[in-house]
């Protein structure tokens, strides 16, 4: 009889071993590589992020600094182009807009290049970095998205 309750007891400490390991995994904080523009939290954080260090320059809408964002300035820079579907951001794969936000393009092989843009590496987190990215991303139509998808998949980084 007694081993029988040890048995019962051997059971139920396993099940709220296991069950704990369960909820600590679902409860642990999800960190993001890449962008996931279908998770609503991380668009959001991405949303109230661009509001606060993006918007000024490239439009509280994504619509870009000025209609003209194609046109040079008299200093030789280009505005802020928008990122909403009418840009180009789409057509640029995630890893390098990643790299643009993260170093901004004064630090790119062209030496040539002027940008007004900021590097936000030690503004952002790469995870936030992400969820602008995402953001971004989730105010494309859906036909933009899945081409999107599929340059991210063609891309190949230079080695
Ligand atoms: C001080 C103004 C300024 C701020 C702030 C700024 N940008 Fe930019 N950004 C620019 C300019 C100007 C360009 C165009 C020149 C270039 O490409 O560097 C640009 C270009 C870009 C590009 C490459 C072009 C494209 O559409 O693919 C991306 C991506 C980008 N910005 C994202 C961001 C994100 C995300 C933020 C906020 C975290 C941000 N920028 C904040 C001025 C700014």
């Amino acid at each position: 009889m007694k081993s029988r309750a040890n048995i019962v007891l051997i059971c139920a400490t396993l099940l709220i071993v296991i069950g704990f390991f369960i909820f600590d995994q679902s409860s642990q904080p999800q960190t993001h590589e890449g962008a996931d523009p279908k998770n609503p939290k991380f668009v959001a954080m991405g949303k109230t992020l661009y509001a606060k260090h993006c918007a000024a320059c490239h439009g509280k809408n994504l619509e870009g600094q000025t209609p003209n964002w194609r046109q040079p300035m008299p200093d030789g820079t280009f505005p802020a182009p928008p990122h909403d579907a009418s840009g180009h951001t789409w057509h640029h794969p995630d890893a390098m807009l990643f790299k643009v936000i993260k170093y901004s393009r004064t630090q790119s092989s062209d030496k040539s290049f002027k940008s007004t843009m900021p590097a936000f590496k030690k503004i952002l987190s790469d995870e936030e970095i992400w969820s602008v990215l995402s953001y971004i991303k989730s105010t494309w139509p859906d036909a933009i998205q899945q081409r999107h998808d599929t340059l991210n998949q063609q891309y190949r980084p230079a080695q």
